[in-house]
C-alpha cells in the first residue's frame, strides 16, 4: 500500500444502510429485485464495523499516548503496542482509530493536484501530507526491508545501504508530517536471530528519530509479549501495551461484556430481519452464537452476517439455531467448537 492507495481507503464514504424491508415487501419483490435487495445488504453487512467497548478502550488510549507524545518534548516518546492471538480485529480495530485520525488531521489541508493533501513542512516547500501511515510489515523484514516499506509508501527509492535508507526512511516521515507510524503484523520483524540487536536497536532508532517531531510509533501484532522484542529493556521501558482478547461467557462480568458486543450486532441486523425480536441475539442465541465463535468478534460478526442473508432468502426473516449451524466458519472456530463438544460429552459422560 502506498500513500495514495491509503489515503483513498481513509476518505472513501462509507455505504449507506439499505431500505428496511418488510417481510411482506421482501416477499412481493420480482426474483430480480429480491437479488439486487440482497445484494445491496449482503456489500453493506460485509463493511461494518463493530465498535466494542474493547476496541473504544484501543481507540482512547491510542489518542492518549499520541497526543502526550505530541506534547512532551523532542526525543524518544512512549510505543503503543496492540497485541492479541490472530484474528481477534486487531488490525480492524487499530486500522479504524488510523483512518479516522487522518480524516481528522488533514480535514483543514488544501488539496494538490493529485488530490492528495498538502502542507508546507517548511515556508518554501510543498508535500503530500499524510500525518498517519499505515505499513503492513513483510514477513522476515530487517533494517533494509523496514526502511524499503516506509519509502515505498512514499513512491521513493530505496537504494543506498541500510542507514542510508534509515535516514531517507526518517526523512520521508517528516516532510509528509507523519503524526504517527503504524506497523501490522510487527510480529513479522526479523528479531530471533543473531541479528536481532541490530533489528530491535532499529526499532528504537525509528522511535527516537519520529520522537524529534513528536511522532509516535505503534505497533500492532501477535505475541508480542513473548517476542525478543521484550528481553530489550529500553523498549520495554516505552512500551505502552495493550492487549485484545476473546470474549468469555463463565463469570458474570463476561457474560455481560459478551451481551453488550450482542446488543450492538442487533442494532445493526434486526432492522434488516423483519421477523425477529428483540433479545435474539442477547438471550436467545447469546449461548450458541459464543459457542460458535468462541467469542471472536471477526467470526461473530461474520456468523450472524452470514445467517442474515440466508434467513431472508429462505423467507424465515428471523435467524434460528440451524441458520447459525450451517455457517461455515474459520478452521480455528471449528476446531475450537469441536474441542467445547468433546468437553461436553466427557463431562456429561462423567456425571
Ligand atoms: N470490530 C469488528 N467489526 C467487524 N469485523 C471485524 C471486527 N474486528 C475484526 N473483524 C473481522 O475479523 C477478521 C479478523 O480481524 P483482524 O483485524 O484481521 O484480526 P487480527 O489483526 O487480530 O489478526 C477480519 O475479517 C475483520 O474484518
Ligand atoms: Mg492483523
Amino acid at each position: 500500500m502506498d500513500s495514495h492507495t491509503w489515503h483513498l481507503a481513509c476518505t472513501r464514504p462509507e455505504l449507506p444502510e439499505p431500505p428496511r424491508h418488510t417481510a411482506a415487501c421482501w416477499a412481493r419483490m420480482t426474483s430480480d429485485g429480491h437479488v439486487q435487495a440482497i445484494g445491496v445488504l449482503r456489500r453493506w453487512l460485509n463493511a461494518l464495523y463493530i465498535e466494542t467497548a474493547e476496541t473504544r478502550v484501543v481507540a482512547d488510549r491510542l489518542n492518549e499516548i499520541v497526543d502526550e507524545n505530541a506534547e512532551t518534548g523532542p526525543g524518544a516518546k512512549g510505543i503503543a503496542s496492540v497485541a492479541g492471538a490472530n484474528t481477534l480485529g486487531k488490525s480492524t480495530a487499530v486500522r479504524r482509530w488510523a483512518m479516522q485520525k487522518y480524516v481528522e488531521w488533514t480535514a483543514d489541508s488544501p488539496t494538490g493536484p493529485d488530490e492528495l493533501p498538502t502542507w508546507n513542512p517548511q515556508p518554501t516547500i510543498d508535500a503530500d501530507l499524510c500525518p498517519v501511515v499505515w505499513l503492513n510489515l513483510q514477513s522476515g523484514a530487517m533494517v533494509k526491508g523496514f526502511n524499503s516499506q516506509v519509502l515505498d509508501f512514499f513512491r521513493l527509492p530505496a537504494s543506498g545501504a541500510a542507514h542510508q535508507t534509515s535516514t531517507a526512511a526518517v526523512r520521508a516521515l517528516a516532510r509528509h508530517g507523519a503524526r504517527a507510524l503504524v506497523i501490522d503484523d510487527f510480529h513479522l520483524l526479523r528479531t530471533n536471530w543473531k541479528g536481532g540487536r541490530e533489528v530491535l536497536d532499529h526499532v528504537k532508532y525509528m522511535n527516537t528519530e519520529l520522537g524529534e517531531f513528536n511522532a509516535s510509533l505503534i505497533l500492532v501484532g501477535t505475541d508480542l509479549r513473548t517476542s525478543p522484542m521484550m528481553s530489550d529493556a529500553q523498549i520495554v521501558g516505552r512500551l505502552q501495551p495493550m492487549d485484545l482478547a476473546p470474549y468469555g461467557i463463565e463469570t458474570s462480568a463476561e457474560q455481560h461484556a459478551w451481551q453488550q458486543l450482542m446488543y450492538r450486532l442487533e442494532g445493526h441486523l434486526l432492522p434488516h430481519l423483519p421477523r425477529a425480536s428483540e433479545g435474539l441475539f442477547t438471550s436467545q442465541l447469546a449461548g450458541p452464537i459464543w459457542k460458535r465463535t468462541q467469542g471472536y468478534v471477526g467470526d461473530a460478526t461474520r456468523l450472524l452476517r452470514i445467517a442474515t442473508l440466508a434467513a431472508i432468502t429462505d423467507g424465515t426473516y428471523t435467524i434460528c439455531a440451524d441458520h447459525l449451524k450451517d455457517v461455515r466458519l474459520s478452521d480455528r472456530a471449528h476446531t475450537a467448537e469441536a474441542e467445547i463438544d468433546r468437553r461436553r460429552r466427557s463431562r456429561r459422560s462423567r456425571a
